[in-house]
């Protein structure tokens, strides 16, 4: 839903003299920028193929319902029946969650639902998505091709809700909407920390949202095995500290995402990251054990041994059964970062090597996956392996997901691989969203021909879950996700980042309607840490930090499964809209745009906050535990905001809200104090607030 979300949110200084001289123009920024998103741009993401807007509006009245034109199923129906619950939910319009009448008489009815057909009783890779949707004053019309198609487009008519003029409305408007990329993922790791089912199926009514289609389930790696084997109990029996899946579970998972158009891929990692499986079965490991599941994350030299008869006759059981539970086409088998030590430590291997003429552990590795190709094909299934499969010998029907770098997806279609990627996507680097949504499965300047660029079937964001527990990962994984669910939906031109970010807070605010918690999540744990209600100040600070990324994190504290997980760090998300709302400012401000005097108003205000806040706050937190070692950011959140405050004076001598509010430091230098690490988090506007100063020094005296 549109129109909300901009308004001048009240903060200790909205009460103050200053403030009420720069409300104004806050209000009317922020009345503009709901008027670019409904005119100049529509509020979806992805945005859609090809959209037309036209003028006027559909108003949603009480009572309004669906009309099937002719195909129906159950599928559709419960679409549907869900999409009427939050169309009622967003627009306070009381509608019939019933499923509605077949033809009839449409007019009547609102909405007509025009699909073509079921779509495959297995959703595949070249299912047809695509939908087209018109609204007009007097009917939202509804086509797809396949039920899958037809969710794309409800998605489509949810984000397009507004409520302005006292009225729930649809604009009028004409999309012809088909992605880009067949293959559109996210993949979550259940192993290093495990996700309860409710978590997994929020997540897939986010992903259903944004029009993501595979469910990338990462079921095992060394710190837990999560998927129930009846054939073989004791992989949960002691390798997942009894945090794991029923087959009951993965069975409703697996329906769950089919209900919502989203294929569920399952990845059991091996030979490396595999440590849980030989804790109840010891014979697969390659040294000799006893096994233990490991706390620590990170690469463990264990492996499964390749050269034992009984590993595959163990795997082909295993990935028999499970293919029984995961109808998908593709079956993921990992690969990645096996480092060999344990084989070619081990004499008996050693000598299996050299029998067979191999020379390095890579060679060892291809042996073992064209083993596993074979046992995967036999089960009907197509394999996927990370990248590091990708060497000479890989049978060429793997499908390669490429992790360490772009060059790997574009190496392996040259050989006429398929792939996606996912290098530029993983969430935990902690990364701008403008830095994962400019990364493309195929950049414009490609060097791959058409034939060859048909091989990459699109990508899959990634959230490995080391720095994570279910409390956290809702805001570690959206909305960024959506982001990228743009890139491989919408068209390659589709590259304004600005429009991007004004629309991914819209969707944000989406996102949590359907049960997302990352919002609510960081909101609930800043109340639990401070003790108050509405922590205003420690929210002020928690939204201009960031985490710092997976490997300085990992630097500085090895998380396993029993690390709290509390921390300021742990309330606060990567690319807030401050970097971005700050940069905008600043930007406006040096180069004099006709928003430039608003942008003053805004930063003025963000930095006379930060200096009124910081001594109280930085003392409330050296005085908590929790806290304490985050207090130096508020600390130098005054600094900063003096820094800002006097450069803004400078720039503009003749600023009445600006003169003599400078209190504190001043020197440039104290940039660089807070650019060093400190708790975990960093600062978003650093970059900003330099080019800020350094313009101002021209004009003025800061050293
Ligand atoms: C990976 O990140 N090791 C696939």
């Amino acid at each position: 839903m549109r129109n909300q979300g901009w308004g001048c949110v009240a903060t200790k200084l909205c009460g103050t003299a200053v403030a009420a001289v720069l409300t104004a123009a806050l209000l009317s920024n922020s009345s503009m920028k709901a008027q670019q998103v409904s005119a100049g741009e529509p509020g979806l993401m992805p945005l859609p193929s090809h959209f037309e807007a036209g003028t006027g509006s559909f108003t949603l009245k009480p009572g309004m319902h669906v009309a099937y034109a002719d195909f129906h199923n159950p599928r559709l129906e419960a679409g549907v029946v869900r999409m009427m619950a939050r169309l009622q939910f967003e627009s306070g319009v009381p509608l019939p969650h019933v499923p509605s009448q077949v033809a009839g008489d449409m007019a009547s009815a609102g909405i007509v639902i025009d699909v073509a057909g079921a779509g495959g009783a297995v959703q595949s890779l070249d299912e047809d998505e695509s939908y087209s949707l018109t609204v007009t004053p007097q009917l939202i019309t509804l086509r797809a091709a396949t039920v899958v198609g037809a969710f794309h487009g409800m998605e489509t008519l949810l984000q397009l809700v507004q409520l302005k003029e006292n009225a729930a409305t649809i604009p009028v408007v004409s999309v012809e909407d088909t992605p880009r990329f067949q293959w559109r993922g996210l993949m979550i790791d259940v192993s290093r920390h495990f996700e309860p089912v409710n978590q997994i199926e929020r997540t897939l009514d986010g992903m259903a949202m944004v029009k993501l289609n595979v469910f990338h389930w990462h079921l095992s790696d060394d710190q837990g095995f999560r998927a129930e084997s009846k054939i073989y109990p004791k992989l949960t029996g002691v390798g997942s500290n009894e945090q794991f899946y029923t087959q009951e579970q993965m069975r409703e998972v697996v329906a769950y995402a089919r209900a919502r158009g989203i294929r569920v891929v399952p990845e059991f990692d091996i030979p490396g990251h595999s440590v849980s499986w030989m804790v109840g079965y010891p014979q697969l490991g390659s040294s000799k054990g006893p096994f233990h599941l490991p706390d620590v994350a990170g690469i463990h030299d264990e492996a499964l041994d390749p050269t034992r008869e009984g590993t595959y006759v163990f795997l082909n059981r295993f990935i028999g059964e499970m293919t029984k539970i995961f109808p998908d086409a593709y079956f993921h088998v990992g690969g990645d970062e096996v480092n060999g030590e344990v084989w070619t430590s081990n004499p008996r291997i050693a000598r299996f090597m050299k029998r067979k003429g191999f020379e390095k552990p890579s060679q060892l590795q291809t042996y073992f996956s064209q083993r596993v190709v074979r046992i995967v094909e036999k089960h009907g299934k197509k394999p996927v392996g990370w990248d590091e499969v990708l060497v000479p010998g890989l049978p060429k029907n793997v499908m390669v997901q490429s992790w360490r770098g772009v060059e790997s997806l574009a190496a392996g279609a040259r050989q006429g691989y398929r792939g996606i990627l996912s290098a530029p996507y993983y969430l935990d680097g902690m990364k701008s969203n403008e830095t994962h949504y400019l990364a493309d499965p195929i950049p414009a300047d490609t060097t791959l021909t058409p034939e060859q660029q048909k091989l990459i079937l699109g990508g899959e964001v990634c959230m490995w879950a080391e720095q994570l527990n279910e409390r956290t990962i809702d805001s570690r994984i959206w909305p960024r996700t959506a982001v990228m669910a743009e890139r491989f939906w919408s068209p390659q031109s589709d590259r304004d980042v600005a429009s991007m970010y004004r629309r991914l807070s819209g969707i944000s605010i989406e996102l949590e309607q359907v049960g997302l918690k990352h919002i609510t999540g960081p909101a609930m744990m800043r109340r639990s840490i401070s003790g108050e209600v509405n922590p205003a100040s420690l929210t002020t600070l928690a939204g201009v930090l960031e985490p710092v990324s997976f490997g300085e994190r990992y630097h500085e504290q090895h998380t396993d499964g029993h690390t709290p997980l509390d921390r300021l760090v742990d309330t606060v998300v990567a690319d807030p809209p401050s970097r971005f709302e700050i940069a905008q400012d600043v930007d406006a401000v040096l180069n004099k745009t006709a928003d430039s005097t608003e942008a003053e108003a805004r930063l003025t205000r963000r930095f006379m906050e930060w200096q009124e806040i910081a001594p109280t706050l930085a003392a409330q937190m050296q005085a908590n535990p929790r806290m304490s070692d985050a207090a130096i950011r508020a600390q130098q959140l005054g600094d900063l905001g003096s820094l800002g405050l006097n450069a803004l004076s400078q720039l503009n001598p003749n600023n009445p809200a600006i003169h003599g509010t400078v209190r504190g430091e001043t020197r440039i230098a104290s940039i660089d104090d807070a650019a060093k690490p400190a708790a975990l988090v960093r600062f978003t506007f650093l970059d900003s607030l330099r080019k800020l100063v350094t313009a101002s020094s021209a004009s003025g005296a800061i050293h």
